[in-house]
């Protein structure tokens, strides 16, 4: 067995591949792109299903590599068993329609005994194969699996509900029994059992079925192998380390944290090892997520993000840390993964403060959890089950981030226990609430062959607007034609100036004409085929052969602006960038016509002050006149330009860089100004959210951003006629003083009113009857609402008039009542609130109020004269 570093060997699997004809895919963001269906990417496949599915074909129908993934289904696991993780690495090999079972099998075998690779014991490997897949059993047992290694398993079909699925083959390493959870006997104890002596360390997927939405399992375009390697499996038999955790990849984690406890030493006690273990698993996963461009939040993944540092938080507590420290674990996991993920690196700063803000938020929450968790015990002991419920001990874990055995710890030092059934059963439901809101993985519905085989080469011509080309392939409701004579159809030619939408460009449009200059068709889109000709949507005018030239010309003021839009969000890109921070991340955009729109990364909005910074900067490179510059390069020399990398784009492929001096270096297949100058003038329009931690820019720019500029400056004009303000600069004085005046006349309006209360008070309140033994003043009077009688009302008080008042109000379908008493009336048992709430609903309302004074609104004014004279009855027959 080799001796190897966690680098050593990542990059021994992909030379392995490599070797082997397969070309080497850096791993993918660990979000995925184009595919809202999936929260992370969780395994190498999930990178491939473009390939897959045959909507896209590959350069090279051999891939390999180390995919960064996020599985959290498992979250409980970590730090418990040998093996889970959260953030792993997959190794992997894949096969688009290329090689199946038998090169698949026969190079994991060679790979993992071959003395020139891993050179593992064979004795210690085993195999799991499907039961009916009497090929993948016949091929182990040739490479060299002894018969009684290879385990026959119903459950080796892989299929995550919709999507490619298939039988596989499951390889195991045998610990040995010494390293066993399980007696030998149970069983369990088998590979593929529930045990921990049979490590699975790689599945080799047989993926030749669809799995459709309706149920049914299809066969897919082409046969395919994909297989994913636990990186840290394996890493933990070649450094011979007990758990994944002892390894390379997470020692200097755990190191680091020991130093930040008092005298905590890690494998010293079971308890403590665990909290440690989870500590450097959650630290890996948020520091990726984080630079790949997710951000804490309540939803989704920024939800993970915000569980899992509060899990991390919790564990550092259980380990007498004070405060927040996991962000000072950041530099030391860039440090262990830069050779082959610069990211974390790169970005360390940054992912710290995140990481910070979140542990300061958590504090706040911890203590109040904290208060809760004491309040509850409590509650507990004086209960005569002696018991915290399950609702609320998963109350703490939801809304706190308590785990379960954080509750169930502290309530058994208190002697009490706690629902672990009822604590279940909300867990569960909660799992089932967040499934249904997942969705299923993405549908890989099969692409039309048709297509898929579709080889033609059609080359796309930048910079040219009119050119003539030859028809090669017409498709008429999918099926290849000779001619187009319907309404509709697609066309494939030789070369052509139309740009196909990518990359957030959209299409451009534009007119075919035949020989004679005749308007033959006319395109309404464009997209790219599987094997990347531009396929262009028309609506046909004229028959139109296949074999035929014809001119093509596409419409020149909309691609002018869409090579302004597209320039202007580079330069929009890198403004970002340098006003906000290197790592501010382009999320996607729309590139129209003199209209962008740019989705992007940050923690908070933008300030008045920064959108004018980054708009000004935008501006001031146009009007500086930047040469934009196009080169065809590969990846790795883009990259090493300093170009920011690519979405999309076929690995393997020669790549086009977009570069404006040094201020904005892009891989971009789209097509640009020559000059930044072209643009014109820049204008924002808007920044806004568009979820947890994401925000949306708005411009436009040359002639849309002098309309947007002119139609503002006519409607300034307009108020400032409207204002009667001789100068525009003048305007905002006049509206400030227009606002002054509005003001001050309403103050005199407020304080005539009160003055007419006041004079309607003196004719009211000397309209004093007796009812029984009480003085009452009752009478529906002329005033503007609740506000007035209760003015009134206050100064019926001081004046000391009469017992009992009764004040009505009515207008415009509105009744308001006001009913208060002195305190003879309330020695003589009276109560206001039960006197309005007997008269309400005579003037259709209801209300109610303390015992010296109620008030009620109601929808009937009308009822108010009746309501009056039952209080006056109510009173006199007290
Ligand atoms: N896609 C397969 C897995 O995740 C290899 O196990």
């Amino acid at each position: 067995m080799k001796k190897l570093t966690s680098s050593e060997f990542r990059q021994m699997f992909l030379d392995f591949f490599e070797q082997h004809g397969h070309m080497v895919m850096p791993s993918q963001s660990l979000i995925p792109q184009d595919d809202p269906t999936l929260l992370w990417i969780n395994s190498g496949v999930a990178t491939m299903k473009k390939y897959f599915d045959g909507s896209v074909v590959p350069k090279n129908h051999r891939i390999t590599s180390s995919q960064k993934s996020i599985r959290t289904n498992d979250i409980e696991n970590v730090g418990k068993t040998a093996r889970h993780q959260t953030f792993f690495e997959m190794l992997g090999n894949f096969s688009v329609g290329d090689y199946f079972k038998k090169e698949a099998i026969s190079w994991a075998w060679e790979f993992l005994t071959s003395p020139e690779w891993l050179d593992l014991d064979k004795e210690k490997l085993y195999c799991t194969v499907y039961p009916k897949d009497t090929e993948a059993h016949k091929i182990w047992l040739e490479v060299g699996m002894p018969e009684d290694h290879i385990v026959k398993l119903e459950e080796n079909f892989w299929d995550i509900g919709e999507g490619p699925c298939g039988p596989d083959s499951e390889i195991f390493y045998d610990r040995g029994q010494e390293n066993n959870d399980v007696a030998e006997d149970d069983p369990e104890n088998f590979p593929g059992g529930e045990n921990a002596r049979y490590l699975e360390i790689w599945n080799i997927v047989f993926s030749q079925y669809n799995h459709l939405a309706n149920g049914e399992y299809v066969d897919q375009p082409h046969k395919n192998i994909d297989t994913g390697m636990g990186l840290e499996r394996v890493l933990s038999i070649l450094q011979d380390a007990p758990t994944n955790f002892e390894t390379d990849l997470f020692l200097p984690i755990i190191h680091e944290t020991e130093m930040m406890t008092a005298n905590k030493k890690y494998g010293e006690n079971a308890a403590d090892t665990t909290a440690f273990k989870i500590i450097a698993d959650h630290v890996r996963t948020v520091s990726f997520a984080i630079a790949d461009g997710a951000l804490p939040s309540n939803t989704g993944r920024g939800y993970v993000l915000r569980r899992l540092i509060r899990r991390a938080d919790l564990n550092g507590q259980r380990l007498g840390i004070k405060g927040s420290f996991l962000y000072k674990l950041v530099p030391v996991v860039g440090k262990i993964m830069e050779s082959h993920y610069p990211e974390v690196t790169d970005q360390k700063d940054f992912i710290a403060k995140v990481i910070k803000n979140e542990e300061e938020r958590f504090q706040l929450t911890l203590d109040s959890g904290l208060t809760l968790l004491d309040d509850l015990i409590e509650k507990a002991k004086k209960s005569d089950d002696k018991t915290i419920s399950g609702k609320d001990a998963f109350k703490l874990f939801d809304t706190y981030g308590f785990p379960y055995e954080l509750t169930f710890e502290t309530a058994q030092d208190a002697g009490l226990e706690v629902d672990k059934k009822g604590f279940d059963a909300e867990m569960k439901a909660q799992k089932e609430r967040a499934r249904k809101a997942r969705g299923d993985l993405q549908s890989m519905g099969a692409q039309d062959e048709t297509l898929m085989n579709l080889k033609d080469k059609s080359e796309f011509e930048y910079g040219v607007y009119e050119d003539n080309a030859k028809l090669i392939d017409i498709l008429v409701d999918d099926q290849l034609v000779d001619r187009a004579d319907g309404d509709h159809a697609v066309l494939i030619f030789d070369k052509t100036p139309f740009y196909a939408e990518r990359g957030g460009q959209v299409a451009d449009h534009g007119n075919i004409y035949n020989r004679e200059g005749e308007l033959v068709a006319q395109v309404t889109d464009v997209q790219h085929a599987p094997n990347d000709q531009n396929m262009h949507f028309v609506d046909v005018v004229l028959p139109l052969e296949k074999g035929e030239e014809y001119t093509l010309k596409i419409d020149r003021v909309r691609r002018e602006g869409l090579r302004h839009s597209h320039t202007a969000t580079h330069l929009l890109h890198a403004a970002l960038r340098s006003v906000l921070g290197e790592h501010t991340h382009q999320a996607g955009s729309l590139v129209e016509p003199d209209f962008l729109r740019f989705d992007f990364t940050a923690i908070e909005p933008m300030t008045a002050k920064e959108i004018k910074s980054v708009e000004n900067l935008v501006n001031q490179k146009i009007w500086e006149a930047i040469e934009v510059k196009t080169a065809i390069t590969d990846p790795e020399k883009g990259k090493d330009m300093g170009a920011l990398a690519l979405f999309d784009g076929k690995y393997g492929d020669k790549v086009r860089v977009v570069q404006m001096d040094d201020f904005s270096i892009e891989f971009c297949g789209g097509t640009h100004c020559a000059n930044t100058n072209q643009i014109g003038v820049f204008k924002i329009i808007s920044e806004s959210a568009i979820g947890a931690g994401m925000r949306r820019i708005e411009a436009v720019m040359s002639k849309k951003a002098y309309e947007y500029l002119s139609n503002r400056s006519e409607l300034l004009d307009e108020i400032q006629a409207e204002v009667k303000s001789t100068k525009p600069e003048d305007i905002l004085d006049k509206v400030g003083s227009l606002e002054q005046e509005l003001h001050d006349s309403q103050k005199q309006v407020e304080d005539l009113n009160s003055q007419i209360n006041q004079v309607k008070a003196g004719s009211i309140f000397n309209n004093v009857e007796q009812a029984g033994d009480l003085s009452i003043i009752a009478q529906k009077v002329d005033v503007n609402g609740m506000n007035d009688l209760r003015e009134l009302a206050d100064t019926w008080k001081s004046e000391d008039k009469s017992d009992v008042l009764v004040l009505a109000a009515g207008k415009d379908g509105k009744a308001n009542m006001i009913i208060s008493l002195n305190d003879k009336a309330l020695d003589a048992g009276l109560k206001a609130g039960d006197l309005i709430k007997q008269v309400a609903p005579t003037f259709g309302g209801g209300g109610g109020g303390r015992p010296n004074m109620a008030q009620a609104g109601g929808k009937k004014p009308e009822g108010l004269e009746d309501a009056i004279k039952q209080v006056i009855s109510i009173v006199t027959e007290n």
